[in-house]
């Protein structure tokens, strides 16, 4: 066996403590595996008194993780604290400075800093590894960074937060409204402390942007990363799309354009019969399209302590190995800047609104977006409301732009009483 490789963990929350236990209790499969023994060696949280469901009595104990960070006797830093900035970012710096390999889970902190702390880690000959930062339990990175690195991606997709899944599914399930899920998601821990994170689409747009780093060879460019969250979706669009055969899912999509490189976190329709489609709760799916490979689909708990330890553990395991993989897929020096598309791929668009009951408004809709070059593909009169007929309309591709000009153009002729929902149609298999 070789020489034992040391680690130290910064924060024993749900996912720290958990890498803890899975050390601790898969000690000799974990070890055998490596052929090296890895040691815990030391530790950093908040509170000493804290019960972390493992014993800390023979592990050595950091009031600051700075401290921890800078310890000779560790190799591997494990940054488990969250938090875009410092004192993750600090720590994260300090240890690369002193020589140890970092493994993060923090999605946040790489979005905003990854790169910079990659150019840090990889001038020193260090590794900087965050399997857990993306879909939680799922091989997202591994798989992209080394299992796909004989390949172009065309196209890399998923349903990267579970709180807007489980939103989501649960609104359709139980036929509640988004206010009342959004609240048992709350009582139940799904939800983040700023809860924009997740049904805004911000968690899940920082992923996305990882992953688009890593998939097309550019640097890190989370602020332009469209970004729309599920806060205005209803039980009415639910319904409606499952009538027409789709299901209402938080869908990243990145892909190179003519233009540029498209990145998008946004509520889409997508095909119920799809894989994506099918997905409930608060699982995660996440799709590579690979030039030879084609559709690699993967799919798993995108959070929770055994499920996120596991992937941290993956990355501890990889360095134990020596198993030595850029941290973006080539040499952060050969990382391209993103030049963001100015306008996403065309798409099929849902479009509901309510228009003046009157004879001839069909016709005048049908006719305003034809005049932009729309034409529908299908287009449903619901129940009527008094003086108001619901309808729903399911466009052929189109740039959103050009239906939002066509829609502005509707508007004016007068015949719409309530301001369109519009929703793209995502074309997935
Ligand atoms: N939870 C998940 O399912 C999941 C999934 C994917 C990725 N992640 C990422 O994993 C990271 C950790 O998440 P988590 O859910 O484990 O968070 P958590 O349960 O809130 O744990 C955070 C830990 O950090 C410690 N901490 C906070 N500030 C500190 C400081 N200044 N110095 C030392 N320790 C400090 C806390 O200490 P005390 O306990 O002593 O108060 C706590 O143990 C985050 O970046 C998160 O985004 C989490």
């Amino acid at each position: 066996m070789q020489d034992s490789i040391r680690v130290g963990i910064a924060g024993l929350g749900t996912v720290g403590s958990g890498v803890a236990k899975i050390l601790l209790s898969n000690a000799h499969l974990i070890n055998s595996r490596c052929n090296r023994k890895i040691e815990l060696t030391a530790v950093s949280s908040r509170s000493k008194s804290k019960q972390r469901g493992f014993p800390l009595k023979k592990i050595h104990w950091e009031e600051n993780l700075i401290n921890l960070a800078r310890r000779d006797d560790i190799d591997i830093f494990v940054e488990l604290i969250g938090g875009e900035g410092n004192p993750a970012k600090e720590a994260i710096e300090v240890a690369l400075n002193h020589g140890k390999h970092v493994v993060t889970a923090n999605k946040a902190l790489l979005a905003k800093h990854g790169h910079q702390l990659a150019k840090l880690a990889e001038s020193k000959g260090l590794s900087l590894k965050f399997e857990a930062a993306v879909a939680g339990g799922i091989p997202a990175i591994k798989t992209l960074n080394e299992s796909l690195a004989g390949n172009k991606i065309n196209r890399l997709m998923g349903v990267m937060n579970g709180t807007c899944n489980y939103i989501l599914t649960r609104m359709e399930n139980a036929n509640l409204s988004y206010e009342k899920v959004f609240k048992q998601a709350k009582d139940l821990g799904y939800v983040e402390a700023d809860p924009t994170l997740d049904v805004g689409g911000i968690d899940a747009g920082h992923k996305l942007a990882i992953l688009s780093s890593i998939a097309f060879g550019t640097e890190i460019d989370f602020d332009s990363v469209y970004l729309q969250g599920i806060e205005s979706i209803t039980i009415q669009d639910i319904y409606q799309a499952k009538e027409l055969g789709y299901r209402i899912k938080l869908l990243g999509v990145s892909q190179k354009t003519d233009n540029g490189l498209e990145q998008r976190m946004q509520p889409c329709l997508v095909p119920a019969n799809s894989a994506i489609g099918q997905l409930e709760n608060a699982m995660n799916m996440v799709i590579y399209e690979g030039d030879n490979s084609g559709p690699i689909t993967l799919s798993g708990a995108g959070a929770g302590e055994g499920p996120t330890a596991s992937s941290v553990l993956s990355d501890i395991i990889d360095l134990a190995r020596d198993n030595k993989v850029p941290t973006f897929g080539k040499p952060v020096t050969e990382l391209v800047k993103a030049i963001p598309t100015s306008r996403p791929a065309p798409g099929a668009y849902y479009v509901r609104t309510k228009l003046k009951d009157s004879p001839g408004v069909l016709a005048k809709m049908a006719t305003a977006l034809g005049d932009h070059g729309i034409s529908i593909d299908r287009m449903r009169q619901t129940q009527h409301e008094d003086v108001a007929a619901p309808v729903v309309i399911v466009t052929h591709k189109t740039l959103p732009e050009t239906l939002s000009n066509a829609l502005t153009a509707v508007a004016k002729t007068g015949v719409i009483l309530e301001d369109p929902v519009v929703i793209r149609i995502e074309d997935i298999q």
